[in-house]
């Protein structure tokens, strides 16, 4: 584990508005590049079977191009897993998935899927790929993801954060326990889902961080701090207009 805390961008929404129109932009390879020059230690995309947002040109293009370290988010699926085989992410973080849903809505089943689990986290060991599991801070899960061979966990962060009160206590509670345990294990500790410039303070009362991948809020975020700007530019470009008879 490094001194600092490192920051995984997930640029998943910057293909989402791309995918809207069918447009070339915005460009997730300079979308990367931006994340990284600002200081963000990884990037991660999640390829879904149904590819709403990241397509498979998208991955291969930034497993070309990512400097820093490509996460791979994906279910268990065969035909992801032969993606993730083929391009060589430098860590594949398995997620439950369901199609209907509109981010992924809780931890992965390792107890219930140890099986089918263990044997994908053996095949993407085999191509050099580190492994985390998408988990609920809950003990018996984190046991199975240690036992089945993962490498690292990555802590389900989405309910603390939609949460309030006593229930946000509690949660946050449950993921310094489940982040004591798992380190304690030997897993490399990671958290994501739902992190946002209200949630971040707290969540770094979470001991034994490795990673943290934000992804909805930054991309939104960014386009606060960048609409002036794409205003502006806009403006610029219109500037030389002449109106109709004004000569
Ligand atoms: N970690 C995992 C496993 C996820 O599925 C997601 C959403 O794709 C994230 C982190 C990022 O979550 P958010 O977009 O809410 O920051």
């Amino acid at each position: 584990m490094s001194e600092k805390l490192k920051l995984g961008v997930n640029i998943d929404h910057v293909a989402t508005i791309r995918q809207a129109r069918h447009t070339p932009y915005p460009d997730v390879v300079e979308a990367a590049r931006i994340c990284e020059e600002a200081g963000a230690s990884g990037i991660t995309v999640h390829l879904r079977e149904d590819r709403r947002h990241i397509q498979d040109a998208d991955v291969r293009a930034l497993r070309r191009t990512v400097r820093t370290r490509l996460n791979l988010e994906m279910a268990n699926a065969p035909d992801i897993v032969n993606i993730a085989l083929e391009v060589r992410p430098d860590e594949v973080c398995m997620v439950p998935e369901k199609r209907r849903e509109l981010t992924t809505e809780g931890g992965l089943d390792v107890l219930r899927n140890r099986m089918r689990l263990a044997r994908t986290i053996g095949r993407l060991h085999e191509r050099g790929i580190e492994v985390s599991l998408f988990v609920e801070p809950d003990k018996a899960t984190i046991a199975a993801a240690r036992e089945i061979g993962a490498d690292a966990v990555e802590l389900h962060t989405g309910v603390f954060c939609i949460s309030k009160g006593a229930t946000a206590r509690a949660e946050l509670s449950r993921l310094i326990a489940a982040a004591t345990f798992a380190h304690g294990l030997g897993l490399r500790v990671n958290a994501g889902h739902g992190i946002n410039k209200a949630t971040i303070q707290p969540i770094l009362r979470i001991p034994y961080l490795d990673t943290l991948n934000i992804g909805h809020s930054i991309v939104a975020r960014a386009i606060m701090i960048g609409l002036a700007g794409a205003v502006r530019e806009m403006l610029r470009e219109m500037a030389c207009y002449k109106l109709r008879g004004s000569a």
